[in-house]
């Protein structure tokens, strides 16, 4: 995600971009920069590092002119750099772009305009879009951009300033917002709601594929097909906080209901019809044919998507994974080598344990794969490969979109590396990968059920003890459920192998106690009934989260919650998705500050 602004009117444009760019840091915030037209002539600072220090950079002498677009960056493409901040030009300077969304084929795009003279400054994807308006220029600038946007593939919200018609700005976008305001005399750009509530609450909302002139005084939206749209002004009722978390109560809810996108994102230009495009990884296959083990280390939820990541890897390459939580690892003086893959996962890429467990698995010889959120963040600056989640900031402590999309990196990875090895036949790949393309729906329709799980989350919240059961993969999901509820809510939840129950725990089930259990997995499904038995037996109020079409769980649990049905192997991705709405609306019930929960950090980056 990036944050996008854009201004044509009678003000002087740039204060109005950099508070726009304020509003918007919480879209991304590792650099940021400005360009401006005055008099035909063009103004562009840019800065890596948060918004203060382009100010700081431009200082006093702030850029003139009455048109202007700015950008504050997540980085996808190209680490936080100067260079690589937007906008991004052309090679005559005279056209300037900011963008929002990654642009799949900009390798393929780059080659072709390379080999036809232009010079590239940046190791952006959307570098590209400069060079395709400049190369499709010929005195009609939106024209030039429609072209553009048969040419790329991909997802973008783009603004496009040209110095050969500086009365105008074109912008358009495709899976990726973008707003414009109407003002008296002026006109407002914005990928979000919150860069424009200062100055007006009048707005249109783009749709995909269409593509607006905005002028001071007028705005011409045309749809894919070139023909003009009346579209109707929508009036924005909400407070400039509410707009942050884009009319969410919390951004972890807005974070939560981000997942579909996010997988999308993630999964996007990784996978083609017969399998997973992971240039990322540079492990050959005689690499990958003389490793003996995997291991995987993070921290908290990190470490719970390597638990499901064990599990994949073993089922699908057949070698052994251990899961490490990295402040153990670190100091357990572990087996490494070359023949030990460790795979390091931190959304923040900043926890202290990981980074130091990165460092000693690299010390010791070991290839270093990092899954990790964050463009430029330690761990991605020191691991031998990485490959990013692609969920955009992460603003709540209590980590969700991350959770999904490591997940998803983690499948990819094992399938790359069952396509090295041929371990994983082309059918299983093309099958898990045909499924790993419904998991963004999958979660849509678990999204939309949200309302279901109030009842459950009302239940929880009563109490101060919770537990939550699973078998194999359900267990590994368990783990990360009932850290998802501890931390948000204070209730003290526990997860626990069902199997295990009877060693100890069981115990502890009392009348009307809270259990989640969770079933997902049919080759389990005969013990997980019986372990449900076992806590009914106590007088347990069992909760379910089962797959649609399973004919036995509705039968043993008091309430039940259906995800749609996948193959079991994916299952936790959407498992997770119903124990996140639970402890979000628990902890809301429970009058927690969700957000922000007492005694915690969004990134650890102390031991
Ligand atoms: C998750 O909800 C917690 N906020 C916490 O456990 C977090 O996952 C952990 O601190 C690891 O952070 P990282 O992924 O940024 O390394």
């Amino acid at each position: 995600m990036c944050g996008i602004v854009g201004y044509i009117g009678g003000q002087q444009a740039y204060p109005i971009l950099i508070d726009g760019l304020k509003k918007l840091e919480y879209r991304g915030y590792d650099s940021a920069g400005v360009a401006l037209l005055d008099n035909g002539e063009l103004h562009m600072v840019k800065s890596v590092g948060r918004l203060c220090e382009l100010e700081d950079k431009i200082g006093i002498g702030c850029p003139y002119g009455m048109v202007g677009i700015g950008h504050t960056r997540w980085a996808t493409h190209g680490r936080p750099s100067d260079t690589n901040a937007h906008p991004h030009s052309d090679c005559t300077n005279h056209f300037v772009v900011i963008h929002n969304g990654i642009i799949e084929n900009y390798q393929a795009l780059r080659e072709w305009l390379t080999s036809l003279g232009h010079s590239f400054r940046s190791e952006t994807d959307t570098e590209v879009l400069a060079h395709l308006v400049e190369h499709y220029y010929r005195g009609d600038l939106k024209s030039a951009i429609r072209q553009v946007m048969e040419q790329v593939h991909g997802s973008y919200a783009l603004v496009v300033m040209s110095r050969h018609e500086a009365d105008r700005l074109v912008c358009a976008r495709k899976d990726s917002p973008l707003v414009i305001g109407l003002g008296e005399g002026e006109n407002f750009i914005a990928s979000d709601i919150p860069a424009l509530l200062k100055y007006t609450r009048q707005t249109y909302i783009l749709d995909d594929g269409e593509l607006a002139e905005v002028t001071k005084n007028d705005v011409k939206i045309e749809n894919g097909n070139g023909a003009s749209v009346e579209k109707p002004i929508f009036n924005v009722e909400w407070d400039a906080v509410s707009a942050e978390k884009d009319g969410f109560d919390h951004f972890m809810l807005k974070e939560i209901h981000e997942q579909p996108k996010a997988i999308r994102d993630t999964l996007r230009s990784r996978l083609n019809d017969t399998g997973v495009v992971l240039d990322e990884i540079k492990l050959t296959h005689d690499q990958v044919k003389s490793l003996r083990k995997v291991v995987m280390v993070a921290c908290g939820t990190a470490y719970h998507a390597g638990l499901v990541g064990k599990y994949v890897f073993e089922k699908m390459l057949r070698l052994p994974v251990e899961v490490d939580v990295a402040s153990e690892f670190r100091y357990r003086d572990p087996l490494l080598g070359e023949d030990t893959l460790v795979v390091v996962i931190s959304q923040s890429g900043e926890t202290a344990d990981t980074l130091a467990a990165l460092r000693l698995a690299k010390e010791k010889g070991s290839p270093v794969v990092a899954v990790t959120n964050v463009v430029g963040s330690s761990v991605s600056r020191e691991a031998d490969q990485i490959i990013y989640t692609w969920a955009g900031p992460e603003i709540a402590v209590a980590s969700t979109k991350a959770y999904t999309t490591q997940l998803v990196v983690l499948y990819l990875l094992a399938l790359h590396l069952g396509n090295l090895t041929g371990v994983v036949s082309l059918s299983e790949a093309a099958s898990l990968v045909e499924e790993l393309k419904l998991l963004p729906s999958h979660v849509e329709s678990i999204l939309k059920k949200e309302h279901e799980l109030l009842e459950f989350a009302r239940f929880i919240s009563r109490w101060e003890d919770t537990f939550f059961i699973g078998r194999g993969l359900d267990y590994a999901v368990a783990l990360e459920g009932s850290l998802k509820l501890k931390e948000i809510s204070y209730i003290h939840a526990e997860a626990y192998a069902a199997g295990e129950l009877k060693h100890g725990t069981l115990a502890l089930i009392t009348d009307n106690i809270p259990v989640l259990a969770l079933a997902t997995q049919p080759a389990l499904h005969e013990k997980m009934w019986s372990n449900i038995k076992e806590v009914k037996a106590r007088d347990a109020y069992v909760m379910g989260i089962a797959m649609a079409g399973d004919k036995g769980t509705h039968k043993e649990v008091d309430a039940i919650f259906e995800i749609p049905a996948t193959i079991p192997l994916l299952a936790p991705i959407l498992t997770v998705i119903p124990l996140q709405l639970i402890a979000y609306h628990a902890s809301v019930l429970r009058g927690c500050d969700v957000d922000k929960p007492r005694n915690l950090a969004k990134s650890v980056t102390v031991e």
